[in-house]
């Protein structure tokens, strides 16, 4: 996050130190820089400056309604893969004509609820899903908006639980099978189509197979548009890495500068969705050290945020980087930095060097996507509170879960 910063060894993102922050709403707390939010919607402005675009903004990533609000007022569209994210971007004032359906299991209510909105497009990933789309667009007297995904069988060489444009992975129709497709749904009733869409995976560090995938794209529209089968945009997805760690940090210009040439001269608008790349690195989870644990062949550092608050370490083995609030000067030591739940895998950091006492504040950096978005209650733990930073001024977006919100909706059995 380019606006977090030390100033006489106290860290701080925009105008605000984050100890005050974590005496103020208590840990963990997720922190979020509007400015680096802004700034990462304008890379993509700038990077496809030359093309008729719009950026749908992957809800998953991150689908607080401050932060969906807060992309709409730049002018976002949003990918959507749930009627609940419909709901969220609804009510952070966010354009349904803008929204792009994605998701291999759509239930016809949430196609109800999305036809009722008015949405872009549906991005179909099946034959079933096209014949229900099909009925309940009928069944309401309206012509559904088509798109289908597909699955250009690129290699994004990336992890293999976030790879979803390979032939194995359940993601989209064969490229292959496409034409069929787009005549068969040229044929039914309540269908318009209007696009293409592909995505191929995420945490990509080098961008040129989404520039492969978007050829294939291009080779399949060009065919379409040979039998008289006209398309009005091509989504390619999200899927743009960040810097984690050592990474190099993907070209965003280049593959904008890559998609511009190609699309000189189309009709179709390009899409786009990226979501971490919006988020990831504008966001921070601040937790505090509970005890300090030394053992024989490591020491632990145990913290109050845990894999139920981040769950990316538990399940991709994936690295946040940990720096303290405040640095020390004594020589730093060896720590597993793990949360309190009963599970081995329940750690944020291995073998990190850090010069740290019980009760210090640390923060995890590039948290902003699938962070917040992916946190449960395993171990009934309330979620964090969120906060949007804004220079100097402090925004609670989301107030800390309660214990009792977590029994809400329960009751006893009636058992006799
Ligand atoms: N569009 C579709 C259809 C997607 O499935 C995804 C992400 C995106 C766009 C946004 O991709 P991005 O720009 O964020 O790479 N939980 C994992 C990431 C899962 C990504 C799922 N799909 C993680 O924490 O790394």
């Amino acid at each position: 996050m380019n606006t977090l910063h030390r100033i006489d060894g106290r860290l701080h993102v925009e105008g605000v130190a984050l100890d005050t922050l974590a005496e103020r709403f208590g840990t963990p707390l997720y922190v979020y820089s509007r400015q680096a939010l802004e700034e990462a919607y304008q890379a993509y402005a700038r990077a496809f400056a030359g093309v008729p675009h719009q950026v749908c903004y992957a809800v998953k990533a991150n689908s607080s309604l401050a932060i969906l609000n807060l992309f709409a007022r730049l002018g976002a569209g949003f990918d959507i893969v749930s009627g609940g994210e419909l709901a969220r971007v609804m009510a952070a004032g966010g354009d349904p004509g803008k929204v792009v359906f994605s998701g291999v299991g759509k239930t016809a209510e949430e196609m109800r609820a999305a036809l009722r909105a008015g949405i872009l497009c549906f991005n179909v990933e099946s034959v079933s899903e096209l014949h229900r789309l099909n009925r309940v667009a009928g069944e309401m007297g309206k012509l559904a908006p088509v798109s289908f995904r597909v699955n250009p069988d690129v290699d994004p060489k990336t992890h293999p639980y976030i790879s979803t444009g390979l032939k194995e992975n359940k993601f989209g129709v064969p490229i292959a099978d496409a034409p069929a497709l787009y005549r068969l749904a040229a044929g039914l009733p309540n269908l318009r189509i209007t696009g293409i869409d592909c995505h191929i995976g995420s945490q990509l560090i080098d961008l040129s197979p989404l520039v492969d995938a978007a050829d294939r794209v291009l080779a399949l529209v060009d065919a379409l548009s040979a039998e008289g089968i006209a398309l009005g945009h091509i989504d390619l997805g999200g899927g743009v890495g960040i810097r984690y760690r050592d990474e190099p940090s993907p070209d965003l210009a280049a593959y904008g500068n890559e998609l511009s040439g190609r699309f000189a001269g189309r009709s179709e608008k390009l899409l786009l969705e990226p979501g971490r790349s919006l988020v990831g690195n504008a966001g921070l989870l601040l937790t505090q050290v509970e005890y300090l644990k030394p053992g024989e062949d490591k020491n632990f550092a145990i913290v109050d945020a845990a894999m139920n608050d981040l769950m990316r370490p538990a399940l991709y083995e994936a690295y946040h980087e940990i720096t303290p609030v405040f640095a020390r000067s004594s020589p730093a030591r060896h720590f597993d930095v793990v949360g309190p739940i009963c599970e081995t895998g329940d750690f944020i950091g291995f073998a990190r060097d850090l010069s740290i006492e019980e009760g210090d504040f640390l923060a995890i950096l590039s948290a902003g996507a699938y962070g917040m978005s992916m946190a449960s209650n395993y171990n009934s733990r309330p979620r964090a509170a969120e906060v949007m930073i804004d220079k100097n001024e402090i925004h609670l977006i989301r107030t800390r879960e309660t214990i009792d919100d977590l029994m809400a909706g329960e009751r006893l059995a009636d058992l006799t």
